[in-house]
This record gives C-alpha cells, structure tokens and sequence, in this order.
C-alpha cells in the first residue's frame, strides 16, 4: 500500500492498529459460507476499494467492520476496537439511497446525524452550514429532498455522513442508483474531498473504474465461498481531472489487470 511507506510515518505494528484489520475473518450463515479466511489491513487514512462479483462476500465485510456483524471465526479490528458496539461507534455507514426525510430541508437533513449526537438542532444546523459550500449546496439549504436532482441529493447524504465526524467511511456501491455522468461528477468530488479531509475510507463497488479512482488498494474477491484473491497497490499519477487520470497508461494497465482477475473470480 503506497501510504503504508512514507518514512516518517510510526512503526507498522501502531500504523495497522489504527485502521482496520481482519484477521482470519470467516463468516457463515447456516450452510452458506459468506467469507472464508479473509486477511485485510488498511492503515489510518487509507482507502481500500472492494470489488468481486454478486454474491462474494462485500457487503458482509462492510458489515463485519461496521459492528452490525461478528465474525463467526477470526478477529475484526477498526482502531483497535474490537466489540461491536465499538466498531459501530467508529464507522459511519454511507447507504446506497440516500435515505432523506421529505419534510426536513437540506441542513435539517445534513444536521441529523449530528442532533443523533445529542448536539441541540440549533447548533448542528449551524455546523452544517458551514460546510455546504463545499458539498455544493450553497442556495440549496433551504430546499426540500423533492426539489433536487438524484446527485444533490447523493452529496446531502455525504454531508450528514461526513459531518457526525467519524474516522471511517464505509460505502455500499454508493453510486450505484446514478446516472453515468452524475456518477462520474460525485467521483471526482469525492476523490477531492477525501484528499482535503482524510478519512479511512472502505468503497464496496462492482465498477474497476470507480474502485481505481477512489482506492490505494483494491481488493478483488471470488464467489463461492466468498475469499480474497488478489489485492492490487494503486499508484498512479496525481491529478486532481478524473478524464486525464482514466486516458493514462498506467490507468489502463490497472483496469485490464483488474478486469482479468474478475473473469477468473466469477
Ligand atoms: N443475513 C444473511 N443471512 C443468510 N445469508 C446471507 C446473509 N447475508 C448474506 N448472506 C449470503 O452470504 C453471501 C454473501 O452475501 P453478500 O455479502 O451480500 O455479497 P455481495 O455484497 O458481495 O453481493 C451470499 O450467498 C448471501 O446470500
Ligand atoms: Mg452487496
């Protein structure tokens, strides 16, 4: 993992202990084994993209981390915290539908997971307020969920999840209900944003394209039983345009080496 080798950075044993770690991770429901013996270690601020195909095991490893699964074997580790109700107080869950409540407007939709806090309405309200001009709401604040479009909606959802201030951001396919070219918008603000306010960011997603641009590593899972395969470092140049990052060399290298893994995983 490209960020696991800057030097200045605390010895290995500290680094992963701030992160996310499973060790050993199998989880059954009855028969069905969902995740067999999965290794994974993301250190603080890194950002793992997980792809595979239906089925493999994704949304049972977001879950594992989140605290709303234990793992039937091994050890799952976020920040050192290994219960449950730990893992749940790290993570913050970004869902798949935004999930808004139609008679808040966008600050009081933003503003509730920090009033889930027990910060008074007033107070969270403005809080939020002061980050809307970042998400790309500014005028917006004041409109109702049926007054947007699916993408400001999407970044209303972000702003809520970003503001309850968790270290990790764990993402269910978030894109996955939007248009291509709102997709390829909340890719690229996304990718910016996590630069400017990093976070430790776990992307579940069946796209390699999104997977790249959003991960340092991405793992590539297999179906039946659900296992890691392949985990894949990505370096590639820095550039803020996601249109020259996809057109470079290294870009496509990356892509068809993803893509080839997955044949063989399906
Ligand atoms: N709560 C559950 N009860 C029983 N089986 C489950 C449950 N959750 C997931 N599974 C099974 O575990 C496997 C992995 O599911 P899941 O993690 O949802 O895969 P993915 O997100 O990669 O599509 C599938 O065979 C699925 O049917
Ligand atoms: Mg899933």
């Amino acid at each position: 993992m490209r960020s696991q080798t800057g030097s200045q950075l605390p010895s290995a044993q500290s680094r992963s202990g701030d992160g996310i770690d499973l060790v050993n991770v199998v989880k059954r429901f009855g028969e069905t084994v969902a995740v067999s013996g999965a290794d994974l270690s993301l250190p603080r601020h890194g950002r793992m993209s997980i792809i595979g195909p239906s089925g493999c095991g994704k949304s049972t490893i977001l879950s594992m981390i989140s605290g709303l699964l234990d793992p039937t074997e091994g050890v799952v580790r976020v920040e050192g915290a290994t219960t449950m109700k730990e893992r749940l107080a790290r993570c913050a869950w970004m869902p798949q539908r935004d999930l808004l409540l139609p008679w808040r407007d966008v600050a009081g939709n933003a503003a509730l997971a920090l009033e889930n806090h027990g910060i008074s309405k007033k107070e969270a309200r403005g809080r939020v307020l002061e980050l809307i001009d970042r998400f790309g709401l500014s005028g917006f604040e004041r409109k109702f969920p049926h007054q947007l479009s699916g993408g400001m909606r999407q970044r209303v959802s972000f702003l809520r999840t970003m503001a309850a201030g968790k270290d990790v951001l764990l993402f269910d396919e978030p894109f996955g209900a939007l248009d291509s070219i709102t997709r390829a918008d909340l890719q690229q603000w996304l990718r910016r944003t996590l630069e400017e306010t990093p976070r430790t960011t776990v992307l579940v997603t069946h796209d390699v394209e999104e997977a790249l641009l959003l991960g340092d590593t991405v793992v590539v899972m297999s179906a039946r039983p659900g296992r890691i395969v392949q985990t894949v470092d990505v370096e590639l140049p820095q550039t803020e345009n996601r249109r020259e990052l996809i057109r470079h060399p290294a870009f496509a290298e990356l892509r068809d080496e993803l893509l080839s893994l997955l044949e063989v995983a399906e």
